[in-house]
């Protein structure tokens, strides 16, 4: 197996790090952005329909000339687009935006009290070979048993926000004993870990920055993290991650880090339903 690659329940190959593109500004901008990471090995993509930016996306892809099949594209439905019949209008208008035939993997962006028809949807979607994965996104351990007794299959992947200063082992633990593969969100923080004491002192002890040993501390907890950035150096440095290992000690170490599971770099939208 590529050491680079792991695989989801349903078999399907996903990339070990992925790029992240909340806020990659215009169009022009963010095609930019994933022609790069794309010429410098990321082969992950991370979108949502609320990021208005698909079409940068798609335009980006294309221009990349990388094959469509070597790339691991991921989109979300917004919250206002749950319910069996806007999903399927709202995946097929993602599809158009990004200039595809297929996604690799639709994530429920957040959870909401129309789940599980909403999830439906996802499961025909899947059947019909127009996605090759499924998952959700910010859904909570009862979140997942709720979906679990209303759907056909489990989400293969919850992408969650994660760093050291969240490392909510509660969720990757149930998701590990699931097969659900976790994604992090915000996985340096936006930034916020820059200026704590320990992984100052990591930074030195590894010869790596900080977002790379954030991002490595990712790895190797089995999670995947989705880093954004829109400046070429950063790109790089963001993926030049597979040549070190942090030890064990040092992993127990930034665990400690952690304030909590709502400890968040940002509010969740106000429309959404998180809690219930
Ligand atoms: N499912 C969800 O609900 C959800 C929520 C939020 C985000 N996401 C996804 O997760 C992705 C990542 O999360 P995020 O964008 O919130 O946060 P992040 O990746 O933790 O941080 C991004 C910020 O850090 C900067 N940065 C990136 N690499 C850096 C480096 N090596 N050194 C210094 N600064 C660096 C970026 O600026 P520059 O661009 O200037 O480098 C940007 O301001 C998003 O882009 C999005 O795709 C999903």
């Amino acid at each position: 197996m590529d050491k680079n690659l792991t695989y989801l329940s349903n078999g399907i190959k996903i990339p070990l790090l992925g790029f992240g593109t909340y806020k990659s500004g215009s169009d022009e901008d963010t095609s930019k952005s994933v022609k790069n990471a794309l010429k410098l090995g990321y082969r992950m993509i991370d979108t949502a329909s609320f990021y208005g930016n698909e079409v940068g996306i798609g335009k980006g892809i294309k221009e990349s000339k990388v094959d469509r099949e070597e790339i691991f594209l991921v989109t979300k439905l917004w919250n206002e687009d749950h319910g069996y019949e806007n999903t399927i209008e709202a995946f097929n208008k993602s599809l158009r935006n990004l200039n595809v035939d297929y996604i690799d993997l639709y994530l429920i962006h957040w959870p909401n009290k129309l789940n599980a028809e909403t999830w439906r949807a996802f499961e025909d979607l899947h059947e019909m070979g127009k996605v090759k994965a499924i998952g959700v996104c910010n859904f909570k351990v009862n979140h997942l048993e709720e979906l679990k007794k209303s759907g056909n299959i489990m989400p293969m992947v919850n992408q969650v926000e994660m760093h050291p200063f969240s490392i909510k082992n509660e969720i990757l633990n149930y998701c590990k004993e699931s097969n659900i593969k976790v994604i992090a969100w915000s996985p340096i923080s936006r930034g916020r870990i820059f200026s704590n004491d320990l992984m100052i002192s990591l930074s030195e002890k590894y010869n790596k920055t900080i977002a790379q040993i954030a991002l490595r501390w990712h790895i190797q907890r089995g999670v995947i993290p989705i880093p954004k950035s829109s400046n070429e150096d950063r790109i790089k440095e963001n993926i030049d991650i597979f040549d070190f290992e942090i030890s064990s000690e040092d992993m127990k170490y930034i665990d400690l880090l952690n304030e909590g599971d709502d400890i968040s770099v940002s509010k969740p939208p106000s429309n959404t339903i998180y809690n219930d």
